[in-house]
């Protein structure tokens, strides 16, 4: 495989310029040119799917508490800027919102369904209905560090694109990968770098790897040359340029 088949997504947009995971941020991602976006979704107390990082908004808003515990128009009233100069006023965005953004593109979704600390029953519904009714069949990445939650939504869509996200080192993961009927694993990078055989058993046995957080351009060329589907990425204009795009 030629390095420029590695796709470039942008883990919680171009998070490395813009406030995380808001319009701003997949905006500028689009612009770059990033061929998808990586983005987290909770829920908020009137059972919305949210888009943000944390369980608690205090870290990348001027508010505080749980998205659990807020609805979708008490989250909407806070200014999620983060602290990015020249940013102010940036709102959470759902993720109806951001497939309204992208959908005239040809750009992909990687949603990270949070099931970490508060578990959402159910979320694997909504996030399925959302993809079916907005149009986006073949253009979203289901990924979770919570597996249960990939195993509903295969139930769900046998044709769901689904990746195991896990952070340490695992053996062998394409067995477990196969065993799950997932379409692909996202391991740390470090890991997709050093664990023996990894890319290659990978490769061999039709499971896709998207290895996060690469923000080095060398690691981006490392593991393009190693096979990697895509690269998850804060900086996607580095990672477009290392692979000569
Ligand atoms: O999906 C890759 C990466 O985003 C997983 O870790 O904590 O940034 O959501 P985290
Ligand atoms: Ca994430």
């Amino acid at each position: 495989m030629s390095i420029d088949m590695t796709k470039v997504w942008a883990h919680r947009g171009a998070s490395a310029y813009a406030p995380e995971n808001t319009i701003p941020a997949f905006q500028m991602a689009m612009e770059m040119g990033a061929d998808g976006l990586e983005l987290d979704v909770h829920e908020s107390s009137d059972g919305k799917l949210m888009v943000i990082h944390d369980e608690r908004i205090d870290r990348t808003s001027n508010g505080t508490g749980r998205v659990v515990d807020m609805t979708c128009q008490q989250l909407k009233k806070l200014d999620f800027s983060n602290g990015m100069p020249g940013y102010k006023d940036v709102r959470i965005p759902t993720l109806r919102e951001v497939y309204g953004l992208i959908k005239d593109s040809r750009m992909t979704v990687n949603v990270e369904i949070k099931c970490d600390v508060v578990i959402y029953p159910g979320i694997w519904d909504k996030v399925i209905s959302l993809e079916r009714e907005m149009g986006m069949q073949g253009r979203i990445i289901y990924s979770s560090f919570n597996h249960y939650v990939l195993q509903k939504v295969r139930e769900l869509d046998p044709d769901a694109e689904i990746g195991l996200l896990y952070a340490n080192a695992m053996v062998d993961p394409w067995v477990y990968a196969k065993y799950l009927n997932a379409n692909a694993i996202h391991p740390n990078y470090r890991a997709a770098l050093l664990c023996p055989s990894l890319m290659e058993g990978c490769v061999k046995n039709g499971v896709a790897v998207n290895p996060w957080t690469v923000n080095e351009a060398k690691d981006v060329m490392a593991l393009a040359a190693k096979g990697a589907n895509a690269v998850i990425t804060n900086c996607p204009d580095v990672a477009l340029r290392a692979l000569g795009r």
